[in-house]
């Protein structure tokens, strides 16, 4: 019924409802599989390619370790080192690459050039993140809702995004959530919402799978009755850091911290984001934000990243399960 065989996964508009459940539920498939001893390898004698031109550690990982678990073999292409993007065009790395390897995962900056690479490879072309999607982080992120909502379908999930919603994680939650039905509020200053084309292209997707979009500057108003309150950093890769300066007042607001929580009026709401996340200044860019503004967290507090309310490690695992997935529906046997 469903054959995913040599497609692309380039972002989830690209795909259907249900579509995105199977890869889903492959995902919940291999994970038992793994925990119980007898997974299969359904990707044995494959090489793929890891392209990245912005640094990573849970997206470069999962793909690795879903791999080998598989039985695949994998190059990862650093942001400096090969001839990709100075000295080779897309187009031509796109052919070369697709004579030698089976599958090719990228992140890097425009969507247009994993779209190029996707275009000219031959192969399945993952996108492992650029500035406007990260879908395989999405279907890790909905398979670690499933698994804390065992009373309910994705349909019947509520859940805020709260920050810069114009960034790729906003864009890809707002498609998944309207692919999958579901209630998305996107909480942010207007100026960070998405783009009115994506909006308006997601109200359409939503008009026909029921899912419900609300966009608003209003804490309170977004966050009600949630099961669920994202965020995300407030500078992405690839952005000036000159940009904190800006976002820290304009995004403070918009912070999940425990007046946030408790404003959801859900005493069991749990807490998710993607990572890295700036909770505390135990990291270089944390440090100097929180010696600069005197802010010791940034999107969360280090209160609520800490708390039972917490599953964003549940959701960095989800990465390896899901990216498996992805690989197996598209390459393997
Ligand atoms: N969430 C995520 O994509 O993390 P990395 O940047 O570490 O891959
Ligand atoms: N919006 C973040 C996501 C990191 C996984 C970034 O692009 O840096």
């Amino acid at each position: 019924a469903f054959n995913l065989r040599n497609r692309n996964f380039l972002k989830l508009l690209d795909f259907t409802p249900r579509e995105i459940g199977h890869l889903l539920s492959l995902s919940a498939e291999l994970k038992k599989a793994k925990y119980g001893g007898y997974e299969q390898p359904r990707l044995s004698g494959k090489n793929i390619a890891l392209i990245f031109e912005k640094s990573s550690t849970r997206t470069r990982c999962a793909f690795e370790v879903a791999a080998f678990d598989q039985g695949a073999r994998v190059s990862y292409l650093g942001p400096s080192g090969s001839q990709i993007g100075h000295k080779e065009s897309m187009k031509d790395t796109a052919r070369v690459l697709g004579r030698m390897y089976d599958g090719i995962q990228y992140r890097g900056y425009g969507q247009s050039v994993v779209e190029e690479l996707g275009q000219y490879a031959g192969v399945p072309v993952w996108n492992g993140l650029t500035d406007e999607f990260h879908p395989t982080q999405i279907l890790a992120d909905f398979l670690t809702m499933q698994e804390h909502s065992p009373d309910k379908q994705l349909q019947d999930i509520k859940f805020a995004y709260l920050g810069d919603a114009r960034n790729n994680m906003g864009n890809s939650l707002m498609v998944g959530a309207a692919k999958m039905g579901m209630d998305i509020r996107l909480v942010a200053p207007k100026d960070y919402w998405p783009e009115e084309a994506l909006v308006t292209q997601c109200l359409a997707i939503a008009a026909e799978t029921g899912a419900r979009i609300t966009l608003t500057e209003s804490v309170q108003e977004g966050v009600q009755g949630c099961d669920f309150l994202y965020t995300d950093v407030w500078v992405s890769m690839g952005e000036a850091q000159s940009a904190w300066d800006e976002r820290v007042k304009t995004m403070l607001p918009y912070q999940v911290n425990a007046a946030t929580l408790k404003a959801t009026g859900n005493p069991k709401v749990k807490f998710m984001h993607c990572l890295p996340a700036f909770h505390n200044d135990e990291t270089t860019v944390g440090k100097e934000v929180a010696e600069k503004y005197g802010l010791s967290g940034l999107e969360v507090t280090e209160e609520v990243f800490e708390s039972a309310h917490s599953i964003v490690f549940d959701q960095a695992e989800n990465r390896m399960h899901t990216i498996k997935a992805v690989m197996v529906a598209t390459l393997g046997q």
